[in-house]
């Protein structure tokens, strides 16, 4: 009995085991049935960028809002409608949330050339990678073969989800929940070296917050009122807004920070050692960051039959 109790554990453990290890996702998954692919999303995503630098920075966002509700799922393109609640009109979304056109006209491009083949995910994980490469940062190979959801959280968005005034045990939470270390936390929080904020977001920060540079408190606060100007952005890093290098890690050890979130990073915690690493050594970021990236891209896909390959990004087939 004992041993059969023992074997019956055994078991039960390895097919846990083969059932995570099942989703395996390929570097060239579509070589043969869509072998244009990564031709069309780069010179889609040139395009883009050439039109608004901001770009390379809006879809990295999208691709890890993604990956934090369900898995990178592409549930985070899908619209609301009448009898669907998507994740569009969560907190950290709404009205924030941008570039679904550049991942809708890709998306035709691609189905132009091999319809019914690649998914949503795919496609956003590939147009995340270009956009990070296109803005100056590295590049990395990036496993394929997700499928696209047929379904969406918006509770999962709104709880899932970090937001800016989260502090560093909730963040480390935050990321453990989701299968990324302290460490990775880290440096997948140096996406934040692109891409702009809304005041709204920051507000607290620059007005409430003691551990931020004074004249960058200062600057931040002309364009960010105490009351108004909800929308009015600022970059993220104020040093390159547009140029994905270490200077972000720079902004942290000066105190210029533009989050609470961000700051926390750097504030006598367990991570202020990385973040004056990486703010010295923008080799080890990039290749850390790509390393990261591409685990943060494995968080629980669809594969083999499982999901859908939308037709539309934006509604499910
Ligand atoms: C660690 C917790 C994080 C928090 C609290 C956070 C929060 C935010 C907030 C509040 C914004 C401003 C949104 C707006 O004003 O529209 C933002 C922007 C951005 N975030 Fe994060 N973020 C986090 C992690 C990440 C990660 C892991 C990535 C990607 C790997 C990322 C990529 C970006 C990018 C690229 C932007 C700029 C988007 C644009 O310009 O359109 N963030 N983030
Ligand atoms: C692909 O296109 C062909 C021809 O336009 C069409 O008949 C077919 O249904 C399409 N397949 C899918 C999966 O959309
Ligand atoms: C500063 O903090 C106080 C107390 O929490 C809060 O009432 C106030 O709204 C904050 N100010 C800004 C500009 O966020």
């Amino acid at each position: 009995m004992a041993t059969f109790t023992k074997l019956f554990v055994t078991l039960s453990i390895f097919s846990l085991f083969a059932c995570s290890t099942n989703a395996q996702l390929i570097d060239n998954f579509y070589g043969k049935t869509c072998p244009k692919l990564q031709t069309i999303v780069r010179n889609e995503m040139i395009k883009a960028i050439k039109a608004e630098a901001r770009m390379g920075a809006s879809i990295l966002r999208l691709f890890f809002h993604d990956c934090f509700v369900n898995g990178c799922d592409a549930s985070v393109l899908l619209d609301d409608t009448a009898t669907f609640t998507g994740e569009k009109n969560a907190g950290p979304n709404k009205n924030s949330a941008r570039g679904f056109e550049v991942i809708d006209t890709i998306k035709t491009k691609v189905e132009a050339s091999c319809n019914g083949t690649v998914s949503c995910a795919d496609i956003l994980a590939l147009a995340t990678r270009d956009g990070v490469f296109l803005l100056g940062g590295p590049s990395w190979i990036v496993p394929l073969g997700r499928r696209d959801a047929r379904t969406a959280s918006q509770s999962g968005a709104n709880s899932q989800i970090p937001g800016p005034s989260s502090d560093l045990a909730t963040l480390i939470a935050m990321f453990k929940a989701k299968g990324l270390s302290a460490d990775e936390l880290t440096v997948l929080s140096g996406a934040h070296t692109i891409g702009q904020s809304e005041c709204q977001f920051f507000r607290n920060r620059i007005y409430n917050d003691t551990n931020i540079a004074n004249k960058f408190a200062t600057l931040r606060k002309k364009n960010c009122p105490v009351s108004g100007g909800d929308t009015n952005l600022a970059p993220l890093d104020i040093l390159s807004p547009t140029t994905f290098d270490n200077r972000y890690y720079f902004d942290l050890v000066a105190f210029k920070g533009l989050f609470h979130s961000d700051q926390e990073l750097n504030n006598g915690g367990s991570q202020d050692s990385l973040v004056r690493f990486y703010s010295n050594n923008g080799p080890a970021f990039a290749r850390d960051f790509a390393t990261a990236m591409i685990k943060m891209g494995k968080i629980t896909p669809l594969t083999g039959t499982k999901g859908e390959i939308r037709k539309n990004c934006r509604f499910v087939n």
